[in-house]
């Protein structure tokens, strides 16, 4: 059997934030090394509580340190995203008084510690603003070499979902996201083109809730008010399942089609500002704009070739059978 992969799962739940969580804590694939927390669907206090309230419902991460981090993004001013996720950032099912009690290490000292103490072993899972991310790699450096891939949620080569061009982790904290996506470590990219076709419908809600467990019925509770929001926002007919999709990869990664591609983000627009830029078509590396004038014009450092693996497809039902079978770890 291969060995497990260990992760750092950086997060602001968040209904979809908790689902990768209570993915992460059971599957035997994941060796979870700490969960640390940043603001983002809501604020750092509501994110942080959400994450202790899942982390001791998963039952299963009693000994993974939970951490608070960044407040704030790095420059912009905060958005969250409570009309997505609700008014205490995870809003539907009721929680008993957690059981885990939150580590008193900054989440970016505790990353840091981690990485560094590490045999360049360790995988970031962000799926939340990248300002914990962005902020570790500035205050050490040393640990970019001991990352061993970033696998994200966030942006997206078509449209976006807080703003036509922008999706709500990059646009939350665009200049944290230009650091992670400029930092030279490989990073894979679950943007929105492929987050929007894992939707739990309402036969997968009920699929994951016949597992009669305490954790899926959290699930179903959690989607069933996701749902209803999803569907008056955007009129999906199920609510898309975004964060979770890096932890199904790291679990089966023939579940999602990558492409390498160039990504940067918008830093300087108005109407796309927070946008992930993709080379989808390598147009730079066809010649058209790839002189090494136009790549260090400016004040922006700038990938010089294709710096991540973005997703381009999900095949759905394999992704939905990841979910399920994770969940059934749990007990039936
Ligand atoms: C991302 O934004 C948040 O609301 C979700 O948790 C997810 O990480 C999707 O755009
Ligand atoms: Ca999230």
């Amino acid at each position: 059997m291969t060995r497990p992969v260990k992760i750092i799962l950086d997060c602001d739940p968040g209904h979809d934030d908790a689902v990768a969580i209570l993915m992460a804590a059971v599957h035997p694939a994941i060796e979870l090394k700490a969960i640390t927390v940043v603001a983002g669907n809501q604020t750092i206090e509501k994110t942080t509580r959400n994450a202790l309230n899942v982390a001791s419902a998963s039952g299963l991460c009693a000994n993974v340190p939970v951490a608070s981090g960044m407040t704030r993004p790095i420059v912009r001013e905060q958005v969250t995203a409570g009309d997505i996720h609700g008014a205490s950032g995870l809003d539907g099912p009721t929680f008993a008084p957690p059981s885990i009690s939150l580590d008193p290490r900054h989440a970016v000292d505790l990353m840091i510690e981690i990485l560094t103490a590490s045999d360049g072993d360790i995988t970031l899972v962000p799926t939340g603003p990248l300002s914990n991310v962005a902020m570790a790699l500035r205050r050490e450096p040393r640990i970019a070499e001991k990352i061993e891939k970033i696998v994200l949620m966030g942006g997206a080569y078509q449209l976006g979902n807080v703003t036509p061009s922008a999706e709500f982790n990059i646009y939350a904290d665009p200049e944290a996201a230009h650091v992670v996506f400029t930092c030279g470590r490989p990073i894979v990219m679950m943007g929105l083109d492929i987050t929007r076709k894992v939707r739990a419908t309402p036969d997968v809600i009920a699929r994951v809730r016949s597992l009669g467990n305490p954790q899926a019925a959290l699930f179903s509770e959690m989607m069933e008010f996701f749902a209803r929001v999803q569907r008056e926002i955007y009129g999906w007919d199920g609510p898309p399942l975004h964060d979770p999709t890096t932890i199904a990869w790291l679990i089966d990664p023939g579940c999602v089609e990558l492409r390498r591609m160039k990504v940067e983000v918008e830093l300087r627009g108005d109407l796309c500002y927070g946008r992930t830029s993709c080379d989808f078509f390598g147009l730079e590396d066809a010649g058209g704009n790839q002189s090494a004038e136009f790549l260090t014009k400016g004040a922006l450092a700038r990938p010089a070739s294709p710096n991540a693996q973005v997703a381009v497809d999900v095949d759905a039902a394999r992704f939905w059978d990841i979910v399920y079978e994770t969940f059934s770890l749990y007990g039936k």
